[in-house]
């Protein structure tokens, strides 16, 4: 790699300033100087210059479209988020908080590579080999032929890469490599890009998959894996929450399959298992029906989850706290506004939580409905019937919208026993479904009214 200058670049104007400034000398803008690599100055020149083939246009019939090969990695949940397995030369990004699962599940899928005959790499810079070992025992793969390198320096690392010409590279973690180019610490955002663009300048060099582990901070901006979101083709992230077994893996972004689709991991004391049929896994078993608790039909990716959505309303104090786990919080305002003007239901001067169980994070408009009848139940202190769902997207103006494949959602849910709904108008199916009451709503008022009915 050719050594080139440390200089320090304005993230307001652009400007660049030869050593760290706390005001840009440029633009004036406080702290916004972030460390870069210089490209050096004279580039070397290239004596065969005149006899390389320069980059020309063509068009996109002349263009002869490869289907992209793909390696399945051996787990069937990790696949479907891929979109089918491991891309040549393709650089996936793992998120998610510590402790989840990333390394677990990443040891597993090359441990299955390497058994395939595939030559694997594992560059581990938190823990140590004996540590890494120790997990494989665990996991049952102790006699596994992966290479594991517990290295923290990036030249070292593209060095064994391009040495060993993996087919398969994890670098576990990103955050905790450095290059020696730069002088801020392993995990500054400046070290963290730095070196996963030369990393991804290597799988793209080289036929390497390159599968980058990166923690998500609290907060998730500085020196979180968001910065790489743009550099790389596939990014995951996991989530679930810690206390429970389950683990969802979400393709946020993939160049190589579809988005939303998600991998359903339960964790075992022997790593990760995939979950093939996750439908009822996000419920919570009550032994009867509990007020401020509505189950709800979510279609993620290709498959319908079942999960519960609980609310807590109560009397709060001069700034009534609303809170949200798993839903989006300026929603729950908005579905807060809707209740008060179309339903006259009205909870200002009450704190209001609502909480997606089992960690899982829900983004569709269509968990609403249920949102709005877990608050009201919570609110009267009534539950709502036993074996009963919702779903629909709720309008500023009352309406209730219907939520894409409703009878799918439907369906899925008189197949682990639900036997009552309410769902937008749109989405009532036309032939009945065996052992299901269905109340088709067009308003939140009306469904409020179906609900009164049922208690
Ligand atoms: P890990 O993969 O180290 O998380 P990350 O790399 O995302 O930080 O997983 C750590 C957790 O998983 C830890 O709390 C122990 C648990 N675990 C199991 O329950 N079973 C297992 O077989 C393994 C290897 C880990
Ligand atoms: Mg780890």
């Amino acid at each position: 790699m050719a050594k080139g200058k440390v200089l320090f670049t304005c993230s307001e104007c652009g400007g660049n300033s030869p050593k760290w400034l706390g005001k840009c000398p440029h633009c004036n803008a406080w702290n916004s100087l972030l460390e870069g690599v210089a490209e050096s100055a004279a580039p070397v020149k290239n004596r065969f210059a005149s006899l390389a083939k320069t980059a020309v246009a063509a068009t996109l019939a002349d263009i002869e479209a490869s289907d992209v090969a793909r390696t399945p990695t051996g787990l069937e949940e990790l696949d479907r988020v891929l979109g089918g397995g491991i891309v040549e030369g393709a650089v996936v990004l793992i998120g998610g908080d510590p402790g989840i699962g990333k390394s677990t599940l990443l040891l597993q899928a090359l441990d299955a590579l390497q058994r395939a005959g595939l030559n694997t790499l594992y560059v581990t810079g938190e823990e140590s080999g004996a540590q890494v070992a120790l997990r494989a025992r665990r996991l049952g793969v102790g006699q596994s032929q992966v290479s594991v390198l517990a290295e923290i320096q990036l030249e070292n690392i593209l060095a064994a890469i391009e040495q060993r010409q993996p087919a398969v590279a994890v670098i576990d973690s990103i955050q905790t490599i450095y290059s020696e180019l730069l002088t801020s610490a392993p995990g500054s955002v400046a070290q963290v890009r730095e070196c996963a663009a030369h990393l991804t300048r290597a799988a793209k060099a080289g036929a390497t998959t390159i599968v980058l582990v990166g923690h998500v901070t609290k907060e998730g901006a500085l020196a979180g894996p968001r910065v790489l979101e743009h550099m790389v083709d596939t990014v995951l992230y996991f989530e679930g929450d810690t206390h429970s077994s389950f683990r969802l893996v979400r393709a946020i972004k993939n160049r190589f399959g579809a988005v939303n689709e998600i991998g359903v991991f339960a964790m075992t004391d022997k790593g990760l298992k995939g979950v093939s049929n996750p439908s009822a896994i996000f419920l919570s078993q009550h032994e009867q029906p509990v007020p401020g608790s509505c189950v709800m039909v979510t279609l993620e990716g290709t498959r319908p989850l079942l999960v519960e959505i609980q609310a807590l309303v109560d009397s709060g104090g001069p700034s009534p706290r609303r809170l949200s786990v798993g839903l989006e919080r300026d929603r729950l305002a908005m579905l807060l506004a809707v209740l008060h003007r179309h339903a006259g239901v009205a909870c200002m001067d009450q704190d209001v939580f609502v909480n997606a169980v089992g960690g899982v994070r829900i983004s569709e408009p269509a968990a609403d409905l249920a949102v709005l009848l877990a608050i009201t139940s919570s609110l009267r202190g009534k539950p709502l019937p036993k074996g009963f769902i919702a779903f629909g997207e709720i309008g500023l103006a009352g309406e209730v919208r219907p939520a894409p494949r409703g009878q799918e959602r439907l369906k899925e849910a008189a197949k682990l026993g639900f036997a009552q709904a309410i769902v937008p108008k749109a989405n009532a199916p036309k032939k009945s479904i065996d052992g299901m009451t269905i109340h088709a709503v067009e308003r939140v008022e009306e469904a409020l009214e179906v609900v009164r009915g049922l208690n």
